[in-house]
């Protein structure tokens, strides 16, 4: 199997040739959105040429579109590792989705029950179990981050947790800090407990491969836009709760949790976007011949893993020489495994908006602020000052990128320190 190479794939993204002035971006803004390959344009667009129309029609358009619908079911299914494409659900966005999952857990719920939420998540993950234990007279418990790693506090997750828990809500790993959360012993402690977990997977997904059965969740969620495809949200839940919540629909409506005309051609191109990511494990996976689409997916998850964890390797090695920069989260080289390739940083002299239009124009594109993990932000002293900057690596950042961040942030701190 040839060693990973995102050289041979970048060709694939038409924007990563955009460039500033003579040279080319670099694009480390990700977390916030990855860009996208041809084929997942194309997906979109030719939806619109060949199959554009809505559900259940007698017509060919018609029966090509459901077609399609089905296939991108199971494509997602595939990914997230799930025993049946009914088990997925599609929908506008995580948001909107965890939201409408959470109104139909507020009808279960009852006064004195509790729901645990973290507070390293995006408010995306808090939010909607914040609303829903307010509607139903329920108990929110929080549990608490390590603020020198910005890792989850374990033994207060233990204190939140009881016989009343009737939901965890935790982030398989975090938008701002990249700190992948012990989600297997986080589920593992909320079943004992009796609770269902409900697992945020938007950050993690581009990252390394999704399994809610080793997982054992009940829930999980994740966004197209952040593995290379359209702005799609999806849903996973076990069939077995889906179907017993009472979910907010209409009348005729087959789907129990997809309202509405869903966003055809979003669904065309996350389709698209997960064969791609199959197409990188057929090329630098460790699979064996005639493997089926799960097990590409899960092949090339890991491709991309192994890739972006000597980039983070590599940053790791060239940030403390950098004056005046400070890493908030895991730095250590040895727990790179417990990480994403999302980096918080901040440096002396530098509000967090200056040095990202600094950077910006070097050619170097990275988001700051709190990135919605706005409860992480205020708990280590941040958000009066701008919050981070936050540079996440995608499988298609090479090393070369890395060095030219390292030089370009090193050049922006000795120019504040030394007061230029
Ligand atoms: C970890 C995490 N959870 C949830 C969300 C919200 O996702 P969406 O934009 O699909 O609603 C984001 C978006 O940045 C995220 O990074």
């Amino acid at each position: 199997m040839p060693a990973f190479d995102p050289t041979a794939l970048r060709p694939e993204f038409p924007a990563l040739a955009l460039a500033e002035g003579d040279r080319p971006v670099v694009f480390l803004d990700g977390p916030g959105g990855t860009q996208v390959p041809r084929r997942v344009i194309d997906a979109v667009a030719d939806y619109y040429r060949a199959s554009n129309a809505n559900h259940g029609g007698a017509f060919a358009t018609s029966v090509r579109s459901d077609a399609m619908l089905d296939e991108a079911h199971a494509a997602v299914a595939d990914l997230v590792g799930a025993a049946s494409p009914a088990e997925v659900t599609f929908g506008q966005n995580m948001t909107s989705l965890t939201f409408a999952l959470s109104r139909s857990i507020a009808r279960v719920l009852r006064p004195g029950d509790e729901v645990v939420v973290s507070r390293l998540d995006h408010e995306a993950n808090r939010a909607p179990w914040i609303a829903a234990a307010a509607d139903a007279g329920a108990t929110v418990r929080e549990v608490a981050v390590d603020r020198a790693t910005c890792t989850l506090d374990l033994e207060s997750l233990d204190a939140a947790l009881s016989a009343r828990t009737r939901l965890v809500a935790v982030g398989l790993a975090s938008n701002a800090t990249g700190t992948v959360n012990p989600v297997v012993e986080i589920v593992r402690r909320a079943h004992a407990a009796g609770a269902w977990a409900f697992v945020d997977a938007v950050h993690y997904a581009p990252h390394g491969p999704l399994d809610v059965a080793a997982l054992d969740a009940d829930f999980l969620a994740c966004s197209a836009y952040k593995f290379f495809g359209p702005h799609v949200g999806i849903l996973w839940g076990r069939a077995a709760i889906l179907d017993a919540l009472p979910a907010y629909k209409v009348r005729p409506a087959e789907d129990r949790w997809e309202t509405g005309t869903q966003n055809h051609e979003g669904i065309a191109g996350t389709l698209a976007a997960v064969e791609y990511l199959a197409g990188v494990g057929e090329r630098f996976g460790d699979v064996r011949e005639g493997a089926g689409r799960r097990e590409l997916l899960v092949a090339g998850m890991r491709a991309i893993e192994g890739h972006e964890r000597t980039l983070s390797l590599r940053l790791l090695a060239g940030l403390p020489s950098i004056p005046g920069l400070v890493l908030h989260g895991l730095a250590d080289p040895a727990r790179v495994a417990e990480r994403t390739p999302t980096f918080a940083i901040t440096i002396g002299g530098w509000s967090p908006r200056a040095l990202a239009e600094a950077l910006a124009g070097e050619g170097i594109y990275a988001w700051d602020g709190d990135f919605y993990a706005t409860t992480l932000v205020e708990d280590l002293g941040l958000a009066g000052s701008g919050g981070v900057v936050r540079v996440g690596f995608a499988h298609y950042t090479t090393a070369a990128e890395v060095d030219r961040l390292l030089v370009t942030l090193g050049s922006l701190a000795a120019a504040r320190s030394s007061g230029r």
